[in-house]
């Protein structure tokens, strides 16, 4: 029997998740909806309230999984990449927990967790499989040959593909995270009503910062010529925009697995939770006869049910860290 605690508090949400036996009991997730009118996480801010949330959520996620305190058998944690005060703030309460009852402290690699998510539930993907890791800080080919052997196939230059969503959404007046705002109003627009650019990156790389530039001018032009433009055709920009980046990121993703030849192909990271991506990767494999791998909704942003399931595979290989361990606000997926 093995009772693993996790813990999550890279960016804005602070979360807690209990996993015993590779399976999940509880996952408590506190979101910070105090970044709203900023347009963007406030690093101090979030620090802030993640040092008010840690511990009731920890308490909550305990009380969930009716389980004891004494029950756990490691702590493993989110040791980036993040914010360093929101690092901080996690990193410190595992190290602390651990101590206090004297057992392994478990670094968990976030962008590692995200793809781990897919050992949650069944069917879990066979190595080697594919994944695009789409959040707000990464957009990632990742070819995953074993839990924690993994090669970066191909990554963004500038923007990821949540900033894209974010940043539109910004440019179109909506509260952060915008992503999700997207998402809803572009169910009822037409994807083919605008056209923006597919930029042309090398490799299996991908570029956002000109789509983002082009939809500001866009935004701009029309605006100046009709001040409701936005209001009258917010559905339509939406699922125009959606569109765009759904495509640069599956156009992507083919030719990566046709390259490599592989057709296990999985998404992960807070993107993933986009209903036009799910619908397209689920298109896209069907055409090029992929087992695809979509994770549930509530495994797609972040929480710390994948910290727990990553540590689980951790702590089978008695992979502990030692309580001298800092946070990483850089840390490769490799
Ligand atoms: O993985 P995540 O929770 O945090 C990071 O590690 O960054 O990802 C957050 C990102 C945000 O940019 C948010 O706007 C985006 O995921 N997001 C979405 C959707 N849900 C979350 N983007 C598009 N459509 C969604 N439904
Ligand atoms: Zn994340």
């Amino acid at each position: 029997m093995a009772t693993i605690l996790g813990i999550e508090s890279t960016c804005d949400e602070t979360s807690a998740s209990i996993c015993i036996d590779g399976r999940i009991h509880s996952n408590i997730i506190a979101n910070q909806a105090v970044h709203g009118k900023y347009g963007g996480v406030v690093p101090e801010l979030a620090s802030r309230v993640h040092q008010q949330n840690i511990i009731p959520t920890v308490e909550q996620c305990i009380i969930d999984a009716k389980i004891h305190k004494n029950d756990i058998d490691a702590v493993a944690f989110s040791r980036g990449p993040g914010l360093l005060g929101s690092l901080l703030v996690g990193t410190s309460f595992a190290k602390a927990f651990a101590l206090a009852k004297n057992i392994p402290l478990i670094e968990v690699n976030h962008m590692q967790a995200h793809i781990l998510a897919h050992f949650i539930d069944d069917p879990k993907p066979e190595f080697p499989f594919l994944c695009l890791t789409v959040s707000g800080g990464h957009t990632q080919i990742v070819k995953v040959n074993d839990y924690f052997d993994m090669e970066l196939v191909g990554q963004t230059l500038d923007d990821a593909a949540g900033e894209a969503f974010d940043k539109t959404a910004k440019i179109l007046n909506l509260p952060y995270p915008g992503g999700p705002l997207i998402d809803r109003y572009a169910q009822n627009g037409n994807p083919r009503k605008f056209r923006f650019p597919e930029p042309q990156i090398p490799d299996f790389n991908f570029s956002f910062s000109g789509l983002k530039t082009s939809i500001l001018y866009f935004i701009q032009r029309n605006t100046a010529e009709n001040s409701s433009f936005i209001e009258e055709n917010l559905a339509d920009i939406c699922a125009s925009v959606q569109d765009r980046i759904v495509t640069i990121l599956l156009n992507k993703l083919e030719s990566a697995a046709k390259t490599l030849n592989i057709k296990n192909i999985a998404i992960a990271g807070g993107v993933s939770a986009n209903s036009g991506l799910r619908k397209s990767l689920q298109e896209t494999g069907d055409k090029n006869k992929w087992k695809t791998f979509i994770p549930k909704f509530e495994y797609c942003t972040d929480n710390a049910a994948m910290i727990s399931i990553a540590g689980y595979y951790k702590y089978l290989q008695k992979d502990f860290t030692n309580q001298d361990v800092a946070p990483l606000t850089r840390w490769s997926v490799e």
